[in-house]
């Protein structure tokens, strides 16, 4: 049987419109859903939309808008952006839903409920609805919430509570145990400190207030399920669970690797993984935690003014120059910073000087030499004569490109990266390769070469060219984009131990200067 993948994104809130943070998560979360179909893994990718709760209502009512009809205007901007980044899931889970969403998120209640883990209880405390969560007067920097800002709300009411505390333990040693990874590691210790301050047991539930609307508790109507054990179920809903056909819930649970950002922890690796103990359902093998998208070296917010408008740079670099950036750029376990000035100088350095121009060259002399048709073979290009950037890559046995490439482990330290969601480095080897092609033309000319040792010319050429596949093949992951273009204008032909490469000169830059 193949080997299966099933990853998710967070689902977003469908409140507001979505900034360059959320690209982020999708963003990262699509790299690795299309490197793991590249290495024939049989993929799930779910992302969607989180679209109960009170944070929701207030934006609707804003609006003038009831509820529902909000959030469907939010779902298809969210859809809209989402194709407009690229991304490749193979489901919107929307918690809305009554059809895919609901029977799951309810399954799941009548698991707990099961285990004997809900009880009723009088709530009095503190509430904010930012995070759509209660808050503890220590948790709170001056009397706010230190996520939002914003002054919580007094509740006192009559709440489902779920038994968290009694699966404090077992997460402590799972987490310990990394049988529940959770990447970076220095998370899992947050995690572990935080398990050790004492867990307390957790409100499900919500009263149904003036509107109704969030998933009806089951057996109770005046509750709604607590939008977090909302939000959660859909990525068992979204395979089908609770459902009348839950195939893919058979095949794709529990998830390979689920990404969030660090806002999110906490409901990820412990209310999480403690719904499903109780539930008896197993546990995602991996939390992959990202950093915030910083922009000036503050977090993104409206009273600042530096939230980043995804669009803003589609419409001026091209979709792979943010998949780029993003994907280089940034550190995924890190904070990342991102302006308006770092873009267009990364743009021009990496991509319109960098692997453009070295594509663009290539087959310009590629088919004003050899008319676009050039045929060689591994063994005959040439070594590297001068001393490369990379030291190891200068020999003087066989051809430069396959031995460089072996030599320096580009393809297995490519493949390490991606799975270990080290996107950044992956990305990087990739570049280390585009340096070395450049340096290899800087090395032999071929534009002076031409006029006294064709042969010698084509060598060098078909082994750019040969590299130049290699790094298209890395690039589908991160640029798919880029990577059809190219490989729309190198086709290969094999005969007789020979590779032909048919080139075309791109009508335009990959990436013109900026
Ligand atoms: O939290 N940089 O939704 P959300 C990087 N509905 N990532 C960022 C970011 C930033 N500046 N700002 C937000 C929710 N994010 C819940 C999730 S999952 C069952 C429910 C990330 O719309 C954030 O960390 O507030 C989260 O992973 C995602 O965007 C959605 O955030
Ligand atoms: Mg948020």
């Amino acid at each position: 049987m193949d080997k299966k993948f099933y990853i998710t994104a967070p689902i977003f809130y469908a409140n507001a419109k979505l900034h360059m943070g959320h690209a982020y998560s999708l963003v990262l979360s699509d790299i690795l859903a299309r490197y793991h179909r590249t290495i024939g893994e049989k993929t799930f990718f779910v992302s969607g939309a989180d679209e109960h709760g009170d944070k929701i209502v207030r934006a609707a009512q804003k609006e003038g808008l009831g509820p529902q009809v909000f959030v469907n205007i939010k779902f298809d901007e969210f859809k809209e952006l989402s194709g407009k980044l690229g991304i490749s899931n193979d489901f919107f889970v929307r918690t809305s839903d009554k059809e895919c969403h609901w029977p799951g998120a309810q399954k799941l209640w009548r698991a707990l409920l099961e285990a004997g883990d809900v009880y009723k209880d009088a709530y009095k405390g503190l509430y904010c609805v930012g995070c759509e969560a209660f808050i503890t007067e220590h948790e709170l920097v001056d009397g706010k919430c230190p996520h939002h800002d914003t002054v919580p709300e007094s509740i006192s009411e009559e709440n489902y509570f779920f038994k968290l505390s009694k699966y404090a333990l077992e997460i402590r040693q799972l987490i310990n145990e990394r049988k529940l990874k959770i990447t970076p590691h220095s998370k899992a210790n947050e995690m572990i400190a935080l398990i050790d301050e004492g867990l307390s047991d957790v409100s499900i539930s919500r009263p149904e207030k003036e509107i109704p609307w969030g998933v009806p508790v089951p057996g109770d109507s005046s509750h709604f399920m607590y939008v977090w054990c909302d939000a959660l179920s859909s990525y068992l809903s979204a395979l089908g669970y609770g459902g009348e056909d839950d195939t893919n819930f058979r095949e794709f649970w529990p998830a390979n690797v689920q990404v969030i950002g660090k806002d999110i922890m906490r409901f990820h690796t412990l209310l999480w993984p403690a719904l499903l103990l109780s539930a008896k359902l197993p546990l995602p093998q991996e939390i992959f935690v990202h950093g915030f998208i910083t922009s000036g070296g503050k977090k993104m917010s409206k009273s600042i003014g530096n939230v980043l408008d995804p669009y803003e740079f589609i419409n001026e670099y091209g979709l792979d120059a943010l998949r780029y950036y993003l994907a280089r750029e940034v550190v995924p376990t890190e904070d990342g910073d991102l302006t308006h000035e770092r873009f267009k100088e990364i743009y021009n350095a990496n991509l319109a000087n960098g692997i453009g121009n070295l594509v663009s060259r290539t087959l310009k002399m590629a088919e004003q030499y050899f008319g676009g048709n050039i045929a060689g073979q591994r063994e005959s290009v040439p070594p590297l004569r001068t001393r490369a950037v990379f030291e190891t890559s200068e020999t003087e046995i066989g051809g430069f490109n396959i031995p460089f490439i072996i030599q320096n482990n580009i393809l297995p330290r490519y493949h390490t990266h991606m799975q270990g969601n080290e996107i950044n480095k992956a990305a990087d080897v990739v570049w280390e390769l585009v340096s070395h092609l450049d340096h290899f033309i800087t090395d032999y000319e071929p534009f002076k070469l031409i006029k006294t040792d064709k042969e010698m010319t084509g060598k060098v050429l078909w082994g750019v060219i040969e590299g130049i596949l290699q790094i298209t093949d890395m690039l589908i992951p991160l640029m798919p984009d880029t990577a059809q273009k190219i490989r729309e204008l190198i086709k290969t032909e094999e005969k007789d131990g020979e590779t032909t490469f048919i080139t075309k000169t791109p009508a335009e830059p990959l990436f013109g200067r900026k």
